[in-house]
This record gives structure tokens, C-alpha cells and sequence, in this order.
């Protein structure tokens, strides 16, 4: 651990359009922590394809250790086509689950806000965005990405299993940490979402929601079926406060979400476990169709960013400025080619001088 008042940040870009977000996100975070004295030392390590290429794994020894005595991870993203031949073990891909795992970063919360400035951005009606800002807590370290899997046969009778473990214990406190949340906001709403009309996990897992609910009787949690819940998330998204729910649900709801918000590009999240480091990493990928060409936006590592000042160092004036600065930049109209309405759209590094001239 750092001293007090200062923090190193593991950053790791991984590949693609992570690396090109994650130099802004940086560059943004110097500025924040030269304008607010807070000591942030930063230093960088290897994950994903880029680690592959290499030191021939996706996520070398020296980068977990690097995290472990870090405050805090900031990660770009990892994977492309490049490396998705390989064996599973050797895919990018594990990078991210061994440092969700290793650091029990069980509560990954992905925002969904539809500020002023960005009605116009969402594919959506003006009246159907308008004042979205929900919450969506993503269940990390379980589920089907750490269920046991096989392969067996060939040909037509190839079969292959995916299995979906939960216990009582991973879903109390996910619940738990999505009850805390909507506590400390002003709506206290929690849509628990389940498949529990078919999927035994999920009944238990409503089980165990139902419970938590009792310590939480400032809190309205209520459930939902997840078919039902994307229909919702697209026909009416400000019902929502937080939504809490089970790691692949999570996955793909929080890209519905940015769906709704207009584009993965604005879309920040951080996963948390009990105790640091978190990890901060925008909710996109590599992307690798643009990657390269400096007109990734940056905004969502930036919002990234602001929720490592806020979770990880615990300097709420300094994200809430940052995230000022943001809106101001889109309140201008600037904006990254993968926004709707982008007349004379700027490049990441464009982008970003526009939030940092707007930083008070
Ligand atoms: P993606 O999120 O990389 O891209 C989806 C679409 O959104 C693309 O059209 C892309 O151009 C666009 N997009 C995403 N971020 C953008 C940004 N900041 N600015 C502008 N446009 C943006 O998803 P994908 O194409 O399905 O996946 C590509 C690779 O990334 C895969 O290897 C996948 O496994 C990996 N991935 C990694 C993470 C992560 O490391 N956290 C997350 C998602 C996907
Ligand atoms: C995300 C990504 C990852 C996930 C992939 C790249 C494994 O889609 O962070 O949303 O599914 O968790
Ligand atoms: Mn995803």
C-alpha cells in the first residue's frame, strides 16, 4: 500500500483501442491530481494480446503483482481477432477473469445516464431517454464464465457444456452491495433481475434477494425476469434506479444500455471487491474495426477515470469535476465520430483537449 495520501495506479492498456483510451485516461488523471494535490504515481503492465505477443500469456506474473501492491487498476481492454485461434487458457479474454477473480472484484458497476447534452445522441425518442440514470451492478467473479466447461465427440455429436454455479453467499452480497448503492441515491430502487421462471440458479437467487431485502426496508427492491427486463431497459429505461444481476445477464444488458445511451464509447465502469485494488475499465472493447486510426472516444475511459478518483482514491470533488467536464465538452457539441449528430467530429486525442479545457 501507498502512504497516506498518495496512490499508485496499475494501468494497463491491453490492446487495441484500449491502449489509445487509456493514454487519454492518463493524461487526464495527471492533470486532475496536478490541479487537486493528490500524489498519483503510475505504472504500467501487460495483459491480454499485447502480453501473448510478448511474454507468450495473457497475464504475465509481474502484472498480477503489479496490481496487487497498486490502489488501483485502470484497464483498457483486451482481445482481438488476432488471437482468438489460440487454446482457451491462452486467450486474452483470461486476463480479465483472473483479475476479477484474483482481487474478488464481485460487484461490477456499469452507469447508465443519459445527461442533457446526450438525448439527442440516443438512437431512442427524446421522451423515452430523457433523465435516464440507472445503475447496473453486474454479479463478476461467478456464473457462467467460471463454471466448469467440456467438449466431447466430434462432428455431428460434438457436444459442448457451460455450467452456471452460484452459491447463497456470492449472491448476498452482490445484492447486498446493490442495496448499500440505491441507498445513497435518491430514488433507493433495486430491480433484481433473474431467469427464475426457468433457471434454478436464478430461484435461488431470488431467494437470496428476497432476504436481503428484509435488512433493507429503506430500499424498494423488486424482481424481474431478464427477457422482460430488456424490453424494459429499450421502452421505459428511467424506471430503473440500480439493477442488480448475475454476471452474463450484467454483460449483456449493460451494452443494451449503452445502446440506449447512444455508444459503448460513453459507457465507464469499476468493479469492486471488499477492499483495494479495484479495477476501473471502460464497458467496451478493442474495437477492433477503429482501432488505430485515433478516433476511438475516449470519454467512456475518461468517465473510467472518474470513478477510479471517486471508488479507488476516494476524491469525490475531483470525479464529480471530471464528470462536469465531461458534460460541458458534450454540451458544446463536441463530439467522437461514433455519436450521432458528429458534424465535424473530433479524434480521441481532439476529445479529450475539450474535456481538459472544460476541467474547473
Ligand atoms: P467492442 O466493444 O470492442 O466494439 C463494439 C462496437 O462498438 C464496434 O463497432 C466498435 O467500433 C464500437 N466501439 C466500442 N468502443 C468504442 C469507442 N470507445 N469509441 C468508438 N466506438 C467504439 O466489442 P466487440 O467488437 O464485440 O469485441 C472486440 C474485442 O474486444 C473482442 O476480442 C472482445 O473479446 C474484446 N472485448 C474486451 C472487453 C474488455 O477487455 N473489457 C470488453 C468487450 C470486448
Ligand atoms: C466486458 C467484456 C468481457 C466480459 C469479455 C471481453 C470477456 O464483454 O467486460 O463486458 O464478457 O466480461
Ligand atoms: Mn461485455
Amino acid at each position: 500500500m501507498s502512504p497516506a495520501g498518495s496512490y499508485r495506479i496499475a494501468v494497463i492498456p491491453g490492446d487495441g483501442i484500449g491502449v489509445e483510451v487509456i493514454a487519454e485516461a492518463v493524461r487526464v488523471l495527471l492533470e486532475v491530481g496536478r490541479r487537486n494535490e493528490i500524489a498519483l504515481s503510475f505504472e504500467h503492465g501487460l495483459a491480454g494480446g499485447s502480453a501473448i505477443d510478448a511474454v507468450g500469456h495473457p497475464i504475465p506474473d509481474a502484472t498480477v503483482a503489479l496490481c496487487r501492491r497498486s490502489d488501483a487498476i485502470l484497464l483498457g481492454a483486451c482481445g482481438g481477432p488476432k488471437w482468438d485461434r489460440g487454446p482457451v487458457h491462452l486467450r486474452p479474454e483470461q486476463a480479465l477473469f483472473t483479475l476479477r477473480k484474483t482481487f474478488q472484484l464481485y460487484a461490477n458497476l456499469r452507469p447508465a445516464i443519459v445527461s442533457a447534452p446526450l438525448v439527442g445522441a440516443s438512437p431512442l425518442r427524446r421522451d423515452i431517454v430523457e433523465g435516464t440514470d440507472l445503475l447496473i451492478v453486474r454479479e463478476l467473479c461467478g456464473g457462467l464464465y467460471f463454471g466448469a466447461q467440456s467438449r466431447a465427440g466430434a462432428g455431428e455429436g460434438a457436444t459442448a457444456t457451460d455450467t452456471l454455479p452460484y452459491s447463497a453467499s456470492e449472491v448476498r452480497r452482490v445484492v447486498r452491495k446493490a442495496c448499500e448503492i440505491a441507498r445513497l441515491r435518491p430514488r433507493r430502487k433495486v430491480t433484481s433481475v433473474d431467469k427464475a421462471n426457468v433457471l434454478e440458479t436464478s430461484r435461488l437467487w431470488r431467494e437470496v434477494a428476497t432476504e436481503v431485502a428484509r435488512d433493507y426496508p429503506d430500499v424498494a427492491v423488486e424482481h424481474m425476469l431478464v427477457d422482460n427486463a430488456a424490453l424494459q431497459l429499450v421502452r421505459n429505461p428511467r424506471q430503473f434506479d440500480v439493477v442488480v444481476t448475475e454476471n452474463t445477464f450484467g454483460d449483456i444488458l449493460s451494452d443494451e444500455a449503452a445502446g440506449v445511451v447512444g455508444s459503448l464509447g460513453l459507457m465507464p465502469s469499476a468493479s469492486l471487491g471488499e477492499a483495494p485494488p479495484g479495477m476501473f475499465e471502460p464497458v467496451h472493447g478493442t474495437a477492433p474495426d477503429i482501432a488505430g486510426r485515433g478516433i476511438a472516444n475516449p470519454v467512456a475511459a475518461i468517465l473510467t477515470a472518474a470513478l477510479l478518483l471517486r471508488y479507488g482514491v476516494g476524491h469525490e470533488a475531483s470525479a464529480s469535476a471530471l464528470e462536469a467536464a465531461v458534460t460541458g465538452a458534450l454540451a458544446d457539441g463536441c463530439r467522437t465520430e461514433d455519436m450521432a449528430g458528429a458534424a465535424r467530429p473530433l479524434g480521441t486525442a481532439g476529445m479529450t483537449d475539450a474535456v481538459l479545457r472544460r476541467l474547473r
